[in-house]
């Protein structure tokens, strides 16, 4: 059961990764040619978004066919290699499993738009309510669920974009078609999944009206959630040292608990995004505000020890490909960039669960401050520019509202060195290249002993050498600090003791039982811990006693 608890896992979106044969556009060759790199970070397994065949209106999260690989990103002789490559540097492959909706291009909604009825029933069409739509819910992506087919007298479902319709898993063929899937990946020789918006897939019996909000209430964490998740795990990956994951939107931690529960044979861990939300006025993502730090912090307590309590999992992380960079948005990356890049890590992989690091991350990549939309590629940002204009919100503060949330801040070209296309590419690729990749990049980093990568690599290292990073039981401290979240990690006979200063001030902690304990890690030059410390700006650090 503990086969994950010291493993770290790196998240690759592969059109931004590797760019192998030169035409902009990242692939699965790429990423092989990247594996010895990885394997000096020391992380054990990678996630890789969405390749399969797809038209890629949401960047592969629109599967046209989950069996193939999209030529764009490579031939299926590529993944294999990559997937044989992988396992001699015991690094494995955890794939994404968009298992909640499927590209309007996929065979099975061709043939319920050519009117077969068995595959209208892998959707949900419904009829016209009152001559409109069945619900008033809002996309996730903007504008409303439902599209109507004219031929049909029907709408259909997508809680997406318009070519990303609903599976329906009332239908057991579904059901079958996704366990299908999963086994087609697992005998070729992938260790593990990565489920999207996994906990939308239980719809509701009924259909009705949202008067209090966007209809999330009636499809998140839905009543058949936990039998879904149960036959996914006994007809697929039960059986074996599968890593599974799913990314929990707007869900609680009652279902997070049971989700991953050692004893609910559902996920290992879960993904929820409620600390990810401490920047957003009002609960809207579409707004500015600085980071309520009280709480971020009380976030982590209760989901550390919340989760903690029922043997249950947290996949712990900053960033991914739809949230913009955490440097940028908890750190400083002007001013304090190595100080808040290694303080982040540390916040992270200190804590009780599994630390997922997202390329770039481990180098210290930024937001990209893009000023113009013609910058911006993701159907989400687009949609949001034109519905804040027809807002009435002015261009300027449109434009910092997207730099500061969009997704496309976490998918510009991953910056290998300081020539063109900070070496992704030779070509132009398909969404700009940070400025900043004269500085920030691989190359330089591996040439400095003090970068942030070591520092990731350390901490990586440390998981690996201490069970109480890996196994031990989480206790937080100084829940009333204004700006230092703290806690401590206790095993049978090690305890580890974390402080981490979240601002570019100095602070000072009261500590009351500073016996025996050593510097483990940080990212200034050690200090000894004291009653009462002294912390500098963004400071961070890790000490171990026996
Ligand atoms: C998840 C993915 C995101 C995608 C959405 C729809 O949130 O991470 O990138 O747009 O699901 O599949």
């Amino acid at each position: 059961m503990n086969y994950f608890k010291d493993k770290v896992v790196y998240q690759i979106y592969p059109r931004s990764f590797n760019d192998s044969d030169n035409d902009g556009f990242g692939d699965i060759k790429g990423i092989t040619e990247k594996l010895d790199y990885l394997k000096t970070l020391g992380v054990d397994y990678l996630w890789i978004c969405p390749f399969f065949v797809s038209p890629q209106n949401d960047n592969g999260y629109d599967v046209a066919d989950y069996r193939n690989i999209d030529p764009a990103f490579g031939t299926m002789e590529d993944l294999e290699e990559l997937i044989a490559e992988g396992a001699k540097r015991n690094i494995y492959l955890m794939f994404d499993m968009v298992f909640n909706h499927c590209s309007t291009e996929h065979e099975w909604f061709k043939r319920a738009m050519a009117g077969e009825e068995k595959y209208k029933n892998y959707f949900y069409f419904k009829k016209p309510v009152n001559g409109g739509m069945p619900t008033n819910w809002v996309s996730k992506f903007g504008g409303p669920v439902w599209e109507y087919v004219p031929e049909f007298d029907e709408y259909y479902l997508h809680l997406f974009d318009p070519t990303q319709a609903d599976l329906n898993w009332f239908n057991e063929d579904v059901q079958n078609e996704m366990c299908d899937i999963l086994n087609f990946w697992i005998n070729k020789g992938v260790r593990g999944f990565r489920f999207d918006v996994v906990n939308l897939i239980s719809k509701p019996e009924t259909w009705e009206n949202d008067y209090e909000g966007d209809g999330r209430r009636f499809y998140t964490d839905g009543s058949r959630m936990h039998e879904y998740l149960k036959l996914m795990n006994s007809k697929a990956f039960g059986n074996g040292d599968f890593i599974t994951v799913g990314e929990m939107s707007s869900t609680s931690i009652e279902n997070c608990r049971k989700y991953s529960g050692e004893a609910e044979k559902e996920l290992s861990m879960v993904f929820n995004f409620h600390h990810l939300k401490v920047d957003y006025k009002n609960k809207e993502k579409w707004t500015v505000m600085p980071f309520d730090f009280q709480e971020l912090k009380q976030l982590f307590v209760k989901w550390q020890l919340g989760m903690q309590e029922n043997k249950a999992w947290n996949a712990l992380f900053w960033n991914c490909h739809d949230q913009p960079r955490s440097l940028s948005r908890f750190g400083d990356d002007k001013n304090y960039p190595k100080e808040s890049g290694k303080m982040l890590a540390t916040t992270i992989h200190m804590m009780q669960g599994t630390p997922y690091i997202y390329q770039g991350e481990e180098i210290g990549m930024t937001n990209a401050y893009f000023t113009d939309i013609s910058q911006y590629r993701d159907v989400e940002s687009m949609n949001y520019f034109e519905i804040m204009k027809s807002e009435g919100k002015t261009e300027e503060e449109i434009y910092q509202i997207l730099a500061d949330k969009s997704r496309d801040n976490a998918r510009t070209p991953m910056q290998w060195n300081a020539d063109i296309n900070a070496g992704f590419s030779t070509a132009t690729p398909w969404i700009g290249v940070n400025p900043n990749y004269t500085t920030v990049n691989v190359e330089s980093a591996l040439e400095d002993k003090e970068s942030i990568f070591y520092h990731y690599q350390k901490l990586i290292q440390l998981r690996k050498t201490h069970k109480a990073i890996s196994e031990g039981e989480y206790v937080p401290m100084l829940m009333e600090h204004d700006s230092v979240y703290a806690y401590r990690r206790v095993h049978d006979e090690e305890e580890i003791l974390v402080l981490n200063n979240f601002y570019g001030k100095k602070t000072t902690v009261e500590l009351e039982d500073v016996e025996g304990y050593e510097v483990l890690i940080s990212n200034y030059p050690n200090k000894d811990i004291q009653k009462t410390m002294e912390l500098d700006p963004y400071e961070s650090i890790a000490y171990i006693r026996k």
